[in-house]
């Protein structure tokens, strides 16, 4: 069903192998001079030393086209123009209108998929980059699972280490009711400074601090209570900010550093049985090839330092052990800043020397670029601070509610606070990601709240129009899904072919696991809409025509909320 590029592919496939004596791909591409062109002839000519015009006639001739295309032309040296018969279009049409999934089929094989996302530190402001791993983790969760995946998602916080001796002791000196009070509201980042301050200014305080981190490392009992204090007052702090933005994460998918601690020696113990590991500088440590530092030099990967410590390299390879080995995970998909490259990969580098992450498991960093101010540099606060996300969701709500107070007056108070908090959130996650993930963005008000271009707000006013066009045309939009669909109009065909190309747009976003494609094949959809809508009367139109554009519209109003759904963003019916 779907993409008729995808049928013709599937059509010719058996034409082509004919012709080849072997598997070859028939190369469809949509086209600009008619709906699509198979270019295969050429490709294959060149390989069999023929006459690509040739192989091109004796692909038309096999006739196998003209169930779906109503023309059929050999271009240039070897081309196959093809224009799709409006009769192929409607009843695809028709097939994906009475299905809920809306042609987008699940995955052959199911995997079981671990998404490492978020990961924020406890104690510690929540920045722009885990808002960024959240979002892009969140969309690419909810589509893994809409494709029938088994989907782990794991919040991988940072609750563990030295800093923790020194956060203990400022939780003691501050009280922990008034500690609980400045990181209920997110002053995550002053609690932090003030340790940090102490720490240097204060031999006595050094001191207590070291002590405290010996205490929690050999699991001091008063000492945990402590810091699962200051554990739960960050989790409740994030907690927030993820229902604020309407992310899947709970406290159940918390898989924190502290997690893994008591499985590390383990990791040590195998790692020395393998014999990849040695001594150097008086750290245990593995040096995976192809790694080096700038002066060319092997670039190990630390597992224990000198002082006995592990650090985050191990807490990442007892992880990859502990997916694979006890989760059963195939596929990992690591949402982490782009700047963690390579300890990624010598991580998965050790991980697979050692014998633990074996084809056909596979893992993945799903690298992201920052997020810049106006002035292209980090994104700050005015102070020049780190910008507070409660604070950055807050106003884009703010700034939603007085776009749509100026675009609709007519919205009732509750209903239009709704709506901002959906456009707002909406135009943060949408704005985040409907760029390259691998690139640096501007963060930037305007632009991510504007009605016009690749935004959401566009996209969710563009859905709202047509719900409005149904209440207008006062019709059950359920029946409408069994009327024929006839495509006639090029705006028609336009527009057919693009919600035919959904599935083609989903399997491309997760192919490299880019939601931008995603975000594109919308913003792409919705402009389609615009022009049918201004080319093609609709509630005026006569029947049977105007059921049938009744139900273009109603497609694409479900392609664009399921579409937007995909990515974490509702889609109101009215703003
Ligand atoms: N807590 C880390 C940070 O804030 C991110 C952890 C990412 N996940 C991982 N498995 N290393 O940078």
């Amino acid at each position: 069903m779907a993409d008729p590029l995808a049928t013709v592919t599937e059509l010719l496939a058996p034409v082509f192998a004919g012709l080849a004596g072997d598997e070859a791909d028939p190369v469809v591409r949509p086209s600009d001079r008619a709906d699509a062109q198979v270019n295969g002839a050429l490709p294959l000519a060149k390989e069999l030393g023929t006459n690509p015009r040739e192989l091109a006639e004796q692909v038309v001739d096999s006739g196998v086209l003209q169930a779906v295309c109503s023309e059929v032309e050999i271009a240039g040296p070897g081309f196959v123009n093809l224009t799709f018969s409006s009769e192929f279009l409607a009843a695809e049409l028709g097939k994906v209108a009475v299905d809920d999934r809306l042609g987008l089929v699940e995955a052959g094989t199911a995997k079981t998929v671990v998404v490492d996302y978020s990961a924020p530190n406890v104690a510690k402001e929540m920045h722009v980059g885990h808002l960024r791993s959240t979002v892009i983790g969140d969309a690419l969760v909810r589509m893994l699972e809409f494709l029938g995946h088994r989907v782990i998602r794991e919040n991988h916080i940072g609750d563990w280490g030295r800093p923790f001796g020194m956060l203990i002791e400022h939780l003691l000196d501050l009280g922990e009711d008034v500690a609980a009070e400045g990181i209920g509201q997110g002053d995550l980042d002053g609690f932090y400074k003030q340790a940090n301050e102490k720490f240097r200014d204060s031999e006595e305080f050094q001191q207590r601090a070291r002590e405290r981190v010996v205490l929690l490392q050999s699991g001091d009992d008063d000492t945990l209570a402590l810091w699962q204090r200051l554990v739960d007052m960050s989790n409740a702090y994030f907690n927030t900010v993820y229902r604020k933005l309407g992310v899947l994460l709970d406290d159940g998918d918390l898989a924190a550093e502290s997690r893994y601690q008591p499985m590390m020696p383990e990791t040590l113990a195998r790692l020395e049985a393998s014999g990849l590991m040695e001594r150097s500088d008086g750290a245990m440590v593995v040096f995976p090839p192809g790694f080096t530092n700038r002066d060319n030099d092997p670039l190990p990967l630390i597992i224990q330092a000198s002082t006995g410590g592990f650090n985050y390299a191990t807490s990442d390879l007892t992880c990859v052990i502990d997916r694979v080995e006890r989760l059963g995970a195939d596929l990992m998909l690591y949402v982490i800043g782009a700047p963690q490259a390579q300890h990624l990969q010598m991580v998965f580098k050790v991980a697979s020397m050692a014998g633990w992450l074996q084809p056909p498991a596979e893992a993945v960093h799903v690298a992201f670029g920052n997020v810049l101010g106006d002035d292209r540099k980090m994104l700050r606060s005015r102070s020049g601070e780190a910008v507070k996300l409660v604070d950055l969701l807050d106003e884009a709500v703010d700034r939603a509610a007085a776009a749509i107070a100026e675009k609709n007056p007519d919205l009732d108070g509750e209903a239009r606070a709704e709506v901002a908090r959906i456009v707002g959130i909406g135009a943060v996650k949408y704005a985040d990601l409907s760029t390259d993930r691998i690139k640096d963005y501007v963060f930037d008000w305007n632009r991510m709240l504007s009605f016009d271009g690749n935004t959401a707000p566009y996209l969710q006013y563009a859905h709202a129009r047509i719900c409005s066009i149904f209440r207008r045309a006062e019709v059950d939009r359920t029946d409408l899904r069994r009327a024929e669909i006839v495509v006639g109009e090029p705006q028609e065909r336009q527009l057919a072919q693009r919600l035919l190309a959904f599935p083609t747009a989903l399997d491309d976003t997760m192919a490299t696991y880019s939601p931008h494609k995603l975000c594109t094949y919308l913003f792409d959809l919705a402009q389609d809409f615009t022009s049918f809508y201004e080319h093609c009367p609709v509630v005026k139109a006569a029947e049977p025509v105007r059921s049938s554009r009744l139900e273009l519209c109603d497609l694409t109003a479900r392609t664009l909320d399921r579409g937007l759904g995909l990515l974490g963003i509702d889609a109101p019916q009215a703003m």
